[in-house]
């Protein structure tokens, strides 16, 4: 085609691709240079860059909070903390994901079918639905008590049960609702379930879960980014907080976030954090 200069902005992550193209071109002449706004281009693909460097997935875990830090009143209570603007915000969040991660309380107290429902045109780069796959669900539910009449089962979209030690019996009802089942012996350590995930060439992992799941990510040290939308009301103090960190009980033991982005989304923020330090 008579091209002379190739300038690439990083180089595939992938060690079966990386730089083979580069080194072809080179060999035929062309001049190539790799680097220019790499640090954006990195931003755009985090998931696909740290599964190929460190086998794991991108994850991100979303919660949806009053001022006061809130998620759910005493009794469990929680739909709907954030506005309609918020709530679309979290369905392109989903979009953008691999797979979708909550927990068995979640799906108990509030039965979610945690699929994407919005048209293609209402999300971005996406032109027609052909271009587009629901997230895998995942439920994390080391006894498997998720209900085979959960929501989450008749939608469009996969869903993976990942358990430690539910009997047979329910395994297969669950498969025979369309559930994919996974045993984990010994547990569901969250490094390695989000291992599992990668393996599984998932990407991007949003954890959409209450206080007890997002409290052990946190404390796993397996979230890279938290995502936290807060709403303009006061849930008081009898309201249940955003993590569960037991043992957290000196001001010496915080834990340090490092605020990334803060903006308004309709009538609530949208707050980005990552743990300090990582
Ligand atoms: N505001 C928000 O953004 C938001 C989002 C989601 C939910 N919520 C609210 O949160 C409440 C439910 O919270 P929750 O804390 O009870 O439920 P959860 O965090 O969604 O699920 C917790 C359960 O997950 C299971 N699990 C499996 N593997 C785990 C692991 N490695 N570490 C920790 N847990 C693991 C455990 O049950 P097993 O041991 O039996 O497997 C555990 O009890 C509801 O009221 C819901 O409305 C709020």
């Amino acid at each position: 085609a008579g091209v002379t200069r190739v300038v690439a902005s990083m180089e595939d992550p992938n060690p079966l691709v990386a730089g083979k193209g580069m080194a072809l071109l080179r060999k035929q002449g062309v001049s190539v240079a790799s680097g220019l706004l790499q640090a954006e281009s990195e931003k755009l693909n985090p998931g696909f860059i740290k599964r190929m460097k460190t086998g794991m997935p991108w994850v991100r875990c979303k919660l949806a909070m009053s001022l006061d830090g809130r998620t759910a009143m005493a009794s469990g209570e929680s739909v709907w903390i954030t506005g309609e603007d918020a709530r679309r915000d979290v369905q392109r969040l989903r979009a953008r994901s691999s797979a979708v991660v909550t927990g068995i309380g979640t799906v108990l107290a509030d039965d979610p079918s945690m699929n994407v429902r919005l048209t293609p045109e209402e999300l971005p780069g996406v032109e027609s639905s052909a271009y587009f796959r629901q997230p895998l669900r995942v439920v994390l539910d080391s006894s498997l008590r998720v209900p085979e009449n959960a929501r989450l089962f008749p939608v469009e979209g996969s869903v993976q049960v990942i358990h430690s030690r539910g009997d047979d019996a329910k395994a297969r009802r669950l498969r025979e609702a369309g559930a994919d089942v996974l045993k984990l012996e010994g547990g569901l350590d969250l490094p390695r379930v989000m291992g599992e995930l990668a393996e599984q060439e998932i990407n991007e992992v949003l954890i959409e879960a209450g206080p007890t799941l997002a409290g052990a990510a946190l404390k796993a040290g397996v979230i890279d980014e938290l995502i936290i939308y807060m709403a303009p009301h006061l849930m008081g103090h009898q309201a249940r907080g955003l993590f569960h960190l037991p043992g957290l009980e000196k001001m010496a033991d915080r834990i340090d976030l490092r605020i990334q982005d803060i903006r308004p989304v309709g009538r609530d923020f949208r707050i980005s954090a990552t743990v300090a330090g990582e």
